[in-house]
């Protein structure tokens, strides 16, 4: 058990975001959490990474290690993209590290570029890199993909679950699609005002396009629809 929420719940002054909620997530495991704006996705990942205290219970990660990866890439715009990634790493003077992050991302060409010369997706792989150079066992992620466009989107969802199978970590991520969190996770987890169910994935790995197409995804896909009700993800 990698992660392990007991009753956990969170509430800003008077106003409660969420109650009670208890779940496990599995070393190696990728699992989505989808639901409304402002149902606490966000701060339930701060809270799974210890930026955020609960209010009552609370998320035991045991001695594992998070790295975190927002939306919006936040890179320096004067250090090149091998400088940004070598950033949390900068007392340890690890070449070796970040030359492995480079070819991870694929982006060891571009590494003496500086960030307004890479595309939004290579951005967020600049991102991702930069993440996972601490090597943290739980990965983080808050709708990373949203400003990506569709294409980008796909091939960087593709990406993800190449660095996930061969960084072995274990991946909580917050996203607004359903298919998209289909498509990337063994469970999703939906958060609504109601409170936290979940969804298994019926999907074999590896995951491949065609499988986007199938009875088992579509499936999935209306179950998911059907658990946030009028919500909208
Ligand atoms: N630091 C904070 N102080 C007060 N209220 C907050 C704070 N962070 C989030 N909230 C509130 O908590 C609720 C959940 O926010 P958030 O976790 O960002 O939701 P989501 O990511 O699902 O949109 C929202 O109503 C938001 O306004
Ligand atoms: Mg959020």
């Amino acid at each position: 058990m990698v992660i392990h929420a007991k009753q956990a719940t969170k509430a800003f002054g008077t106003s409660p975001v969420f109650d009670n909620l208890s779940f496990r997530i599995k070393k190696g495991e990728f699992v989505s959490i989808i639901g409304p704006s402002g149902c606490g996705k966000t701060s339930l990942l701060r809270m799974i990474g210890g930026l955020l205290p609960p209010t009552s219970g609370k998320i035991d990660v045991g001695h594992h290690t998070c790295g975190f990866v927002f939306q919006q890439p936040v890179l320096l715009p004067w250090r090149t993209i091998q400088d940004n990634i070598r950033l949390p790493k900068e007392l340890g003077k690890d070449i070796q590290a970040v030359e492995d992050m480079l070819s991870l991302v694929q982006l060891d060409h571009v590494k003496d570029r500086l960030p307004h010369q890479l595309s939004g997706g290579m951005q967020q792989r600049v991102n991702l890199a930069r993440a996972l150079i601490t090597k943290p066992s739980i990965l983080l992620m808050d709708e990373p993909f949203s400003s990506l466009d569709e294409i980008t989107r796909e091939n960087m969802q593709d990406e993800l679950i190449r660095i996930w199978q061969a960084s072995k970590n274990t991946v909580a991520f917050v996203t607004h699609s359903i298919p998209e969190a289909v498509y990337l996770s063994d469970r999703v987890f939906v958060l609504t005002a109601e409170g936290m169910t979940e969804i298994g994935v019926p999907l074999a790995r590896p995951r491949t396009r065609k499988m986007k197409q199938s009875k088992s995804f579509h499936h999935t896909v209306n179950r998911l629809q059907r658990a946030l009700g009028g919500h909208h993800a």
